[in-house]
């Protein structure tokens, strides 16, 4: 098993954090777009994710990525409606898509409000998008990730059979603690991804995150840690809050350490 430890970026503040962020997933669009002609991302839900939208359609960055040739899909999403507060696919159609005029057919949201169905035709629209062979995985130009207090990414949460799931591009899991039905990629299509980008801010993540980056591999009781298992590149964007335990990336020098 080839484990991969990421590359840590640790960033004074919240501005500092989001505009990193947004400069890399700036630079991957371009590099996916001059490469194979397009530019594939899987968002992230949450709240994390918000001002790294607002970022992206901001009068200084929007002009920077052509848009008409990138293609939206998500790492998962809760099953309600697509206008529910809840909805991962409400919050960036608001904070990003609306504001970029994407043409519909570049947006593929899953239908969370189908429930298991909704998982089923998710994994059909990305077997005819990416045009897959069996046993082939979908492989994005970037998946967008959080990492929530108890170490889960998107909706693959410790413990959850999506977990484990090896051969499935989509999954749909019962969240016991949420009481709640989630739609997710599982483990193998998010680490075919070339390039994963974690954004992790605030004290409360900060055991987590440590235990995640420092502690023993358990992907099963530590999810984020499946993204070490991933083929492209892997970086976490942290505020200090965060990484307050991480104190090899305090220090003025240490790799990763705040500019
Ligand atoms: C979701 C996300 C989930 C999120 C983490 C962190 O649907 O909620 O996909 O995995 O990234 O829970 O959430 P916050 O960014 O709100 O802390």
């Amino acid at each position: 098993m080839n484990i991969k430890k990421p590359e840590i970026i640790v960033c004074k503040d919240e501005p500092a954090l989001y505009q990193k962020a947004c400069n890399a997933f700036v630079k991957i669009a371009g590099e996916s777009i001059r490469d194979r002609g397009s530019f594939n991302v899987a968002l992230s839900g949450g709240r994390t994710p918000a001002p790294l939208y607002e970022c992206l359609c901001s009068q200084e960055t929007r002009e920077k990525i052509d848009w008409a040739r990138v293609n939206f899909f998500w790492g998962d999403e809760r099953c309600v409606p697509p206008d529910d507060a809840e909805s991962n696919f409400r919050m960036a159609k608001e904070k990003l898509l609306n504001k970029l005029n994407i043409p519909e057919e570049n947006i593929h949201r899953i239908k969370g409000e189908l429930g298991e169905q909704g998982a089923h035709e998710y994994e059909e629209e990305l077997k005819a998008f990416f045009q897959l062979g069996a046993g082939q995985m979908p492989r994005f130009d970037l998946v967008l990730l959080g990492m929530g207090g108890d170490g889960h990414i998107a909706s693959l949460f410790p413990g959850g059979t999506a977990v484990s799931e090896e051969v499935s591009m989509v999954a749909a899991q019962y969240v016991e603690k949420l009481k709640a039905l989630r739609i997710t990629l599982t483990p193998p299509v998010i680490t075919s991804a070339r390039n994963i980008i974690f954004l992790v801010k605030g004290r409360e993540k900060s055991p987590t995150l440590y235990e995640v980056l420092r502690g023993k591999f358990d992907p099963v009781r530590l999810p984020a840690q499946l993204t070490f298992l991933s083929e492209g590149s892997s970086t976490w964007f942290v505020d200090k809050e965060a990484a307050l335990l991480l104190k090899d990336l305090q220090g003025n020098g240490a790799p990763g350490a705040p500019d």
